[in-house]
């Protein structure tokens, strides 16, 4: 694949202080000459697995319909107006991986998935917002994408996917391959195929508060530490015995008042829940995984690469690895910082392995979160 001009003329600092979640961005030839990673064929055959996320979106006399994958049979390509969506195309191919990697000046916690969609001509998916940033690329052939900067974002009720009430379009871009549109969240927008076309959608992640909230208490749960049981030596006589005495509750209250969480507390839970596998992801470990001598050997020749599905992040001593953590030591922390950043680790930077590096990663070779390169 060719090196991305990505961003035109901008820089990724002047991309992010001009327009991500502010404005909008046409790059005309992002990727000039680009083709696309996967053939119809192949993006079928994804949307068959049970584990991969797909959708089946047909329009029938101006209305809409959806069905979610997987999906054992499409429409003829002669029929008009349908459109099939993979989602976490990288997972499943080192070319879309590569391709959504090339977006790392963003950082991995906030990069979500390549989606590919694929429509027939007049296809696509209604005009909408998503709640996220996003970059459009286009693969294949030809797609209308008219946006617009609206703020009543309402959406026709009683349809299985989010379309606008009032959609009002300011801008309309025609989009050939290579071609690049990035939109901030919430911004309307509506892509119509031209033809048969191909659409790579690069989206990101951004969890709710309340998400991360109601996660955040579960972690907690898991590392508070009140000793002591309730007692109440000075209790008296009950008038009332339904009503919870009021000693009790300022008894609780105060201990309750003890559960603190610190600055170190929340970096292991977001890299943890950051780092966290989605649900129909799964790894699968070498059939024949070879001894830990044999390993050793292979990795300090070949060096080591990240499974395509594995997520790794670090923050300070804290590493975190598909949602468990570790916290190491400086020298450690050098060599898994590099993996991380890199997705891959050299045979030479292996020689000043610890054993507990070396374990560490045989165990994750052998659940298959990292390969011998
Ligand atoms: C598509 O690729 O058809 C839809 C992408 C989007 O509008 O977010
Ligand atoms: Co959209």
């Amino acid at each position: 694949m060719k090196k991305l001009t990505l961003l035109g003329d901008i820089t990724p600092a002047q991309f992010l202080r001009d327009y991500w979640h502010k404005k909008p961005l046409l790059i005309r030839q992002a990727i000039p000459g680009f083709k696309p990673l996967l053939k119809l064929d192949a993006l079928a055959a994804l949307a068959r697995l049970n584990h991969v996320e797909s959708r089946l979106i047909t329009q029938v006399d101006g209305d809409w319909n959806m069905q979610h994958g997987p999906l054992t049979e499409l429409p003829p390509r002669t029929q008009r107006e349908w459109t099939m969506l993979v989602q976490g195309a990288n997972l499943a191919d080192k070319g879309a991986d590569a391709l959504l990697r090339q977006f790392r000046f963003i950082p991995d916690a906030r990069l979500d998935d390549l989606m590919i969609s694929y429509a027939t001509d007049g296809g696509g998916v209604g005009p909408h917002f998503d709640s996220y940033d996003v970059f459009l690329l286009q693969a294949h052939g030809k797609r209308r994408w008219r946006i617009g900067a609206q703020k009543d974002l309402s959406l026709v009720e009683g349809k299985p996917l989010k379309i606008l009430k009032n959609f009002k379009p300011q801008e309309e871009f025609l989009l050939e391959p290579g071609d690049m549109l990035y939109l901030p969240p919430h911004y309307a927008h509506d892509g119509v195929a031209e033809g048969e076309c191909m659409t790579y959608s690069i989206g990101f992640r951004s969890p709710s508060y309340q998400e991360l909230g109601e996660a955040f208490l579960q972690f907690m749960a898991d590392s508070i530490d009140l000793p002591g049981r309730y007692a109440d030596p000075d209790l008296e006589v009950a008038k009332n015995p339904a009503e919870i005495p009021r000693n009790m509750l300022a008894a609780i209250t105060e201990e309750m008042n003890k559960v603190r969480f610190t600055e170190e507390d929340v970096t292991i839970f977001v890299g943890e829940h950051m780092s966290e596998p989605k649900h129909n992801v799964f790894f699968t470990g070498p059939a024949k995984p070879l001894t830990m001598g044999r390993f050793a050997e292979s990795a300090a020749k070949r060096g080591v690469v990240l499974s395509l599905k594995s997520q790794m992040l670090y923050r300070g001593k804290h590493v975190f690895i598909n949602g468990e953590s570790f916290a190491v030591g400086r020298a450690d922390k050098a060599v898994l910082d590099v993996l991380a950043n890199e997705r891959a680790l050299p045979g030479a930077a292996l020689a000043g392995a610890s054993d507990d590096v070396m374990e560490a990663l045989y165990t994750w070779y052998q659940d298959g979160w990292i390969e011998l390169a």
